[in-house]
């Protein structure tokens, strides 16, 4: 796939490398990946909005080169969610045998995810962290809904208990719906079991209350990052930074949801090492030259380089980036214990449409008074 390709060289990974991530990318897609772009999506997929079963991410640090992500669905357009998670278990443990990879984390948990009548919109979906040397590291994406909705907290918290993750469950903050859980397989100093929660009409102030971590993030390193990436207005922006007072206004994100992550290593206090959120810009954005800008802001404000940012956009498409708007999905801002923070930025593949700009200033947002609706689904 030339856009794996020409990310990688983007990423500053080197030919070989490129080439068995392209590689791999393909077998793990199976015959979708050979299947014209001109005849229809596969499957209606929930990983991205045109229904590509790919999606790429980079992530930065202060300091080198960032890390170039792919996010896939293997199952897609196996028929059905029960056929497409068979499917998406078998490309799982193929790749794990190929690199060595244990699989103990899903093999414990597999009943609870793949019932015989899986509901959507999702069954399994892996990343994978395309590091130098061609060895990547693996994510496996779950859903805590496979048994019904009603069924998702009883699951996230009998996986986590199975996991050693015992009181894991009970530090989660609220949230509107458990979205993922996700489990680090291969060799990671400190594989991560993630849960993942949707929260609607967010506001800023009650973004930077969704942190579990002991000692961090401050409320202010939230708080600014949700603004920039969501672009609120300055004004309202210093007042959502008061939000300790309930009283004082602030607005709130009412379209797509505002995601959280929640990351748990040790076992010791029952409390997460890792917290992430990630703000879909491309429902708060006109276009993606204003997400594009977002992002790049936020990279700056955290001393990362945005010049790779800037790259891999140009690598993955020739559109101008004000000429649609969904290439850049989210923006993300993770903290890890004892770890400086990331960013993270997730790019669409858009093999099969592109979103047109929107017509309207994007950045709508209502005041506490104004809200209460759901949000967009
Ligand atoms: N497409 C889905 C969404 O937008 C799932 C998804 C894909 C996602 N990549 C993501 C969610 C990155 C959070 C972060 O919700």
């Amino acid at each position: 796939m030339r856009q794996v390709l020409r990310l990688c060289e983007a990423a500053g990974l080197d030919g070989a490398d490129s080439a068995a991530y392209a590689r791999t990318v393909l077998a793990a897609l199976g015959p979708v990946a050979d299947r014209p772009l001109d005849l229809p999506p596969p499957d209606d997929s929930f990983l991205s909005d045109d229904h590509t079963p790919v999606e790429f991410s980079l992530s930065f640090t202060p300091q080198g080169d960032p890390t170039l992500r792919v996010l896939l669905e293997p199952g897609c357009g196996a028929g059905d969610m029960a056929r497409n998670g068979r499917a998406g278990l078998r490309v799982v443990r193929e790749m794990a045998r190929r690199w060595g990879f244990g699989t103990r984390p899903l093999d414990e948990v597999e009943d609870l995810f793949f019932p015989p009548d899986p509901q959507g919109p999702l069954a399994l979906w892996c990343a994978l962290e395309l590091l130098p040397g061609g060895v990547p590291k693996l994510k496996v994406y779950l859903n805590p809904a496979a048994s019904g909705q009603e069924r998702s907290a009883g699951t996230v918290r009998e996986a986590l208990r199975r996991l050693g993750h015992h009181r894991a469950f009970a530090s989660l903050p609220d949230g509107d719906r458990h979205l993922f859980l996700a489990l680090d397989l291969g060799a990671w100093e400190e594989p991560r079991v993630k849960v993942y929660l949707a929260h609607h009409d967010l506001s800023a102030g009650e973004a930077a209350g969704l942190s579990r971590l002991d000692g961090g993030p401050g409320r202010r390193a939230v708080t600014s990052f949700f603004h920039t990436a969501a672009a609120l207005p300055e004004a309202d922006a210093a007042a959502g930074t008061d939000a300790l007072d309930p009283a004082a206004p602030d607005l709130r994100l009412d379209r797509r949801p505002v995601q959280s992550c929640h990351a748990f290593t040790g076992t010791a206090t029952g409390r997460p090492s890792g917290f992430t959120l990630y703000v879909p810009v491309r429902d708060y954005a006109a276009h993606d030259g204003e997400a594009l800008d977002r992002a790049v802001s936020v990279l700056r404000d955290h001393g990362m380089d945005p010049v790779p940012l800037v790259r891999s956009v140009s690598a993955l498409t020739s559109r101008r980036p004000e000429d649609g708007v969904g290439l850049i999905a989210y923006v993300g801002l993770a903290h890890h214990q004892g770890r400086p923070p990331r960013v993270t930025v997730y790019l669409s593949s858009e093999a099969y449409e592109v979103r047109k700009p929107a017509p309207a200033p994007a950045a709508r947002t209502t005041s506490v008074a104004g809200s209460g609706g759901p949000g967009p689904s």
